[in-house]
């Protein structure tokens, strides 16, 4: 089952059944006499209608045999430089061969950084929860921590604020916040994600993008204890900021 869709119980256990045995379709009849006779919990409560919405993380029983029980996961990654934001790559290592957990199938990216970006990168199971990470609409703010080829000049704290005309999309940018650190160093904080983003803005002024690594994302910070290609789970507390920022999270189910 999809990870961010929405299913009909019956439907689920339908379908379930009949990729465990083609030989043997159960009909949506034969579903809903199942579940007359209490063979069916979900979340650990008999199925009270067999039309009742269920989704990636629900936990399905059948007579007490277990049809569905997924975790939701939300991991943070120090991504390196040199790795590849996708599921498979024929020539890169990807973000999803750094992660040594028995479910990191199921992962995916929230928001990615190109090959030669380093810095925080979510990965997560929950498909609602990376789409409102990254709805453009009320994307969360990132943070970059930028060194470039040319000095910086205040010209630029202006132009970022106003926006910056990207002619392929025919856009202008987000206003975005600039702080200049030194002639070559910048920290920048965008609303939105386009491709190539930063660079591109440094681009308008002619001036290379030399090193590029996103530090935090809303109020989540890329935990200084991560070494870059290491990961780990985000707290409670990370995933109750995040809500606050607009991305809520998965209930715990029973295991
Ligand atoms: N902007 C870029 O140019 N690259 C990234 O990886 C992220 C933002």
């Amino acid at each position: 089952m999809s990870q961010s869709k929405k299913n009909r119980l019956d439907r689920f256990i339908s379908q379930t059944l009949f990729e465990r045995d083609p030989s043997r379709p159960v009909s949506k009849k034969q579903v809903r006499l199942l579940a007359a006779q209490n063979r069916i919990f979900v979340d650990g409560e008999p199925a009270k209608s067999t039309g009742q919405p269920i989704d990636f993380f629900s936990r399905i029983e059948l007579d007490g045999e277990l049809l569905q029980n997924n975790w939701p996961l939300y991991l943070m990654l120090h991504k390196p430089v040199g790795v590849v934001t996708a599921a498979t790559h024929e020539e890169h290592k990807t973000v999803i061969d750094l992660i040594d957990h028995p479910h990191k199938d199921q992962l995916h990216y929230a928001g990615r950084l190109d090959l030669n970006t380093s810095g925080l990168l979510l990965l997560t199971n929950d498909g609602d929860w990376s789409t409102a990470l990254t709805l453009p609409d009320k994307s969360v703010e990132k943070c970059y921590e930028v060194e470039l080829a040319r000095p910086v000049t205040e010209e630029y704290v202006q132009a970022f604020e106003q926006g910056i005309w990207f002619d392929y999309e025919g856009v202008t940018t987000r206003p975005a916040r600039l702080e200049i650190l030194d002639d070559h160093h910048a920290r920048v904080w965008l609303t939105e994600g386009r491709y190539h983003q930063v660079k591109r803005m440094f681009g308008h002024f002619r001036n290379e993008v030399v090193k590029l690594h996103r530090s935090s994302l809303g109020s989540l910070k890329l935990d200084p204890v991560l070494q870059p290609g290491q990961w780990r789970e985000l707290t409670l507390e990370e995933l109750l900021a995040l809500k606050e920022e607009g991305a809520p999270f998965q209930r715990q189910t029973s295991r």
